[in-house]
């Protein structure tokens, strides 16, 4: 008999290294990596393109019904399709960025997203980070987390990944920013960033990554133990 395998839950503020973590906990399990921000941003991306108000939901969620979404998995990265164009980095633009939570706020496109996600997470084996998994994607993935930083640690990482591309950076600004995307997520009506009441919460403010991957794999082999 083959158990099937669980799905992992990652939830927290923006900035807080959850798509790192997710992407090495999934590599190390042999898990499939799903970054739903990936996929807020797309629709974000294509709205932007198409100029439609961001505030118009009807209108974003027309964009929604003939946008395909779909993540995939190059040699080890993760590359964002729209409609199998490749928009990996065009989704990371700072434009992007700054009107992505006004797309997220909507009740159809949070609806129709979290169908979507459900289905990527229906055969188990998935590693999925957001704000709202743990509480309202997937109910009931076995393992979820909820890792935290403080906001001057999550710019402060922010600020040295751009530099360290060799874009410009403006610590400050980041700082405002992060504070901004913080109240917007946490402050909106539908499914808000918020630690499910299951969830493990993991502040990693003064961790490295590998000690914040290493510590999920200990509570992954942990619960696989407990189901055997
Ligand atoms: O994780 P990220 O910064 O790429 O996410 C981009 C935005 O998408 C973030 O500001 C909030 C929104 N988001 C969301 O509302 N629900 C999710 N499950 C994931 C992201």
């Amino acid at each position: 008999m083959t158990i099937r395998r669980m799905n992992i839950a990652i939830d927290g503020p923006a900035g807080a290294g959850k798509s790192t973590v997710a992407k090495m906990v999934a590599d190390k399990l042999t898990y499939i990596y799903i970054d739903t921000g990936a996929m807020y941003r797309a629709l974000t991306f294509e709205v932007l393109k198409e100029n439609v108000d961001i505030h118009h939901e009807q209108d974003i969620f027309n964009v929604l019904q003939k946008t395909n979404i779909r993540l995939a998995n190059d040699n080890g990265k993760q590359k964002i399709l729209i409609n199998e164009q490749d928009v990996t980095e065009d989704i990371r633009s700072s434009a992007v960025t700054s009107q992505v939570s006004y797309v997220a706020k909507h009740s159809k496109i949070r609806e129709e997203m979290v169908k979507r996600q459900q289905l990527l997470a229906d055969d188990g084996g998935v590693v999925m980070d957001g704000r709202d998994i743990g509480t309202t994607v997937l109910p009931k993935a076995e393992l979820k987390i909820f890792l935290t930083a403080t906001v001057e640690e999550r710019a402060r990482r922010r600020h040295e990944e751009h530099l360290s591309k060799g874009q410009p950076s403006d610590l400050e600004k980041l700082k405002d920013d992060i504070s901004m995307r913080d109240k917007l997520d946490s402050e909106r009506e539908i499914a808000p960033l918020k630690k499910a009441n299951d969830a493990i919460e993991i502040n990693s403010t003064s961790m490295s990554i590998n000690e914040v991957v290493e510590a999920i794999l200990l509570m992954v082999k942990e619960r696989r133990e407990k189901v055997k």
